[in-house]
């Protein structure tokens, strides 16, 4: 049997996610559903209905105001604000489904591991495992000004941050309660034997956490870790610490080139590269026939956003406008680097196939380009040949339309992909782990960084 695809829903908990200008198209009414529950307890029927494993949801800390120098243009087109907390929503939706997973973003460089660690265990037990940690390091520079920061941290310390963040996160979940600390020994009169709970004493270069946690444990103890980042830094963190890594990149040969780098780079710090999924991102608009996915691509395009899609470009550091006033047959070329992600910023240059010139550059972000459409079949081949060309365990799918686009998915494109015994027609069992690893248990695998703070290791069986 061929392996079969994950799918994750790319969301966000604002009016527009990378669904740049498409506010202004009649069947987008996101800007107003996203702060309605009752939207998301659908979407999250919706989701499970198509068998996807998870919804995705970034966050970010900031509004993007590198582009023009300026907030004005991220906040005119609604560019990832208005922005509502996505951890709130977790209980709702996970109420209504019990197979779909939710990941859920929070940043090292901003958020305390203590409290971080009390989210997630509470979000474990109320999704009876169905979590994953998304783990960012942040690059909006107004997120930096929002926490009490003159700039942001530098790229590279940030990870370093982030690698001791998930030190004490792993002493907090696996380390400070043993399995069975709850006894409820009435002729005690002890509910919680204090002999099984512990302090961590955590003491290192940037966080000091006496513990005991706070929440005792759930089923998966340490959420699945998710984590996406391209640079040196970043690949190296993913491949110690992600199950679930995301690799953006402008061809699936380049993909495939981060996929294995990733694998190898699991390899050296003693993991089993089988215990990680390697996702990208996909982006598809399906029709009933070639003609009506052709057109509804035409009418997206017309309300297309590049303003905000050049905003949202802001992540890397670097200031589109600046390009705009150059001759644009020059090469585009950055003249310094900046302390923003490295992902975006490759793309036009490092990772793209051929060299660009600056006119190239401005033109990409005219459309919303690099989508696959047509009819159902058509899609399932766009889909299937990135999967096999790329090498990747899955896709986060990006909507323009939403709820539409992912309505036209479930109902058109998932049967297909069914069909062809490339997508699950039924969940696994168990915990968000279990579903993506059924060989490996609700814990994490004893090759795991965080294995080696658990009590008894036996366990991870
Ligand atoms: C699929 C995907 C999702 C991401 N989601 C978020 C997010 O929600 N919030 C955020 O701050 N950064 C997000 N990022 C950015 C990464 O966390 C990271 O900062 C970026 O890829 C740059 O890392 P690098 O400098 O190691 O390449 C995402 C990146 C990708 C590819």
């Amino acid at each position: 049997m061929s392996k079969e695809i994950l799918f994750n829903a790319f969301e966000m908990t604002s009016a527009m996610h990378n669904s740049h200008g498409l506010w202004k198209h009649p069947e987008s009414k996101r800007h107003t559903h996203y702060k309605d529950l009752d939207y998301w307890i659908k979407y999250a029927k919706l989701l499970e209905k198509g068998k996807f494993d998870a919804v995705f949801f970034a966050d970010v800390l900031g509004v993007y105001d590198v582009y023009q120098k300026s907030k004005a243009p991220s906040i005119r087109d609604g560019l990832q604000v208005p922005l509502n907390d996505p951890a709130l929503l977790i209980s709702a939706m996970a109420s209504v489904t019990e197979n779909l997973s939710f990941a859920v973003t929070v940043s090292t460089t901003y958020e305390q591991p203590f409290g971080n660690a009390r989210r997630f265990s509470t979000l474990d037990h109320l999704t009876k495992g169905r979590i994953a940690w998304n783990v960012v390091t942040s690059y909006l520079p107004n997120a930096a000004r929002n926490f009490g920061l003159e700039d942001m941290i530098k790229h590279d310390e940030r990870y370093n941050i982030a690698d001791e963040y998930l030190e004490v996160s792993y002493k907090l979940w696996e380390n400070s309660w043993e399995d069975g600390a709850v006894i409820e020994d009435i002729e005690t009169n002890t509910l919680v034997d204090p002999e099984k709970v512990h302090e961590i004493n955590h003491e290192g270069k940037y966080f000091k956490v006496e513990g005991p946690h706070l929440s005792e444990p759930s089923l998966q103890r340490t959420p699945v870790i998710y984590q996406a980042g391209t640079s040196e830094k970043g690949r190296d963190f993913a491949a110690k610490h992600a199950e679930c890594i995301f690799v953006g990149g402008p061809t699936p040969q380049r993909i495939r080139f981060y996929a294995d780098d990733i694998r190898e780079r699991a390899r050296k710090h003693g993991r089993n590269p089988e215990t990680i999924k390697i996702f990208s991102f996909l982006n598809v608009v399906v029709g009933e026939t070639t003609e009506e996915a052709e057109r509804k691509f035409e009418e997206y395009a017309k309300v297309w956003s590049s303003d905000a899609a050049k905003a949202q470009y802001g992540a890397s550091g670097y200031d589109i406008a600046e390009y705009e006033e150059l001759d644009p047959d020059l090469p585009f070329e950055y003249s310094k680097s900046t302390e923003g992600g490295h992902y975006k910023a490759a793309l036009l240059t490092k990772d793209a196939p051929k060299k660009l010139t600056v006119g190239e550059v401005l033109n990409r972000f005219e459309t919303p380009g690099n989508y696959i459409v047509g009819n159902p079949e058509q899609v399932a081949d766009g889909i299937q040949a990135q999967f096999e060309e790329s090498g990747v365990d899955g896709f986060n799918l990006n909507h323009l339309v939403t709820p539409g686009d992912l309505e036209a998915f479930v109902e058109l494109v998932v049967p297909v992909l069914q069909e062809r015994g490339l997508y699950k027609k039924e969940y696994n069992k168990g915990t968000l782990r279990e579903k993506l690893f059924p060989q490996n248990g609700r814990l994490l695998p004893s090759d795991h960084p965080a294995a080696k703070y658990r009590r008894v290791l036996a366990e991870s069986k």
